[in-house]
């Protein structure tokens, strides 16, 4: 491989495209695993696009979505009481102990020191929204004892998005 061509495979667009990717790919093989209970949460609705894709693989699920403001596509706006607004790390710990199915956390910026200390309290958040059983797919890696690393699918590079299972016991 060439510098350039090197380069270009690690551009921020190649980057962007793996993590679309990626998020489809875990989000569609985890679909078929949650457990049959229980909500699904998206930390960081965004344009809304993960929560489309949610919504049209999980027809019926509820899914409440957090983020700071509402920046989503019209067409994509979760329904009356689904949707928090407000800092995640606040917002979101009211809902500790809901037994959420599935969390997907969309919330990383790209930004070492921003990330890092997202860090300091989304694991624990994560694994407090969790039933025992539930899934957590995410974009920044959760260090926390109950959450057990899963493998992705094959087509995703390893480190790019992440997936865990809330440990059934505790
Ligand atoms: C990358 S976007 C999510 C994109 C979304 N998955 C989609 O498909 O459109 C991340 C979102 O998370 C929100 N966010 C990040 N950290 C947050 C925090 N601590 N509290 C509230 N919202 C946060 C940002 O405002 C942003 O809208």
């Amino acid at each position: 491989m060439t510098d350039r061509t090197l380069q270009a495979a690690n551009s921020r667009l190649e980057s962007f495209i793996r993590r679309l990717t990626a998020q489809r790919d875990i989000l569609d093989t985890v679909c078929g695993a949650i457990p049959p209970s229980g909500p699904i949460i998206e930390l960081g609705l965004g344009n809304g696009r993960t929560f489309d894709h949610l919504r049209a693989r999980l027809p019926g699920r509820r899914i409440i979505a957090f983020d700071r403001t509402l920046a989503a596509h019209r067409s994509s706006v979760p329904g009356e009481g689904d949707l928090v607004l407000g800092e995640i790390g606040k917002t979101a710990a009211g809902f500790v102990g809901i037994g959420a199915a599935l969390v997907h956390a969309d919330i990383g910026t790209g930004y070492e020191d921003k990330d890092a200390a997202t860090l300091q309290w989304l694991p624990e958040l994560v694994a407090g929204l969790l039933a025992p059983g539930g899934f957590a797919v995410s974009g920044l890696p959760l260090e926390h004892p109950r959450l057990v690393a899963m493998p992705p699918p094959a087509s995703v590079r390893p480190g790019r998005y992440f997936l865990y299972r809330l440990e059934a016991g505790g």
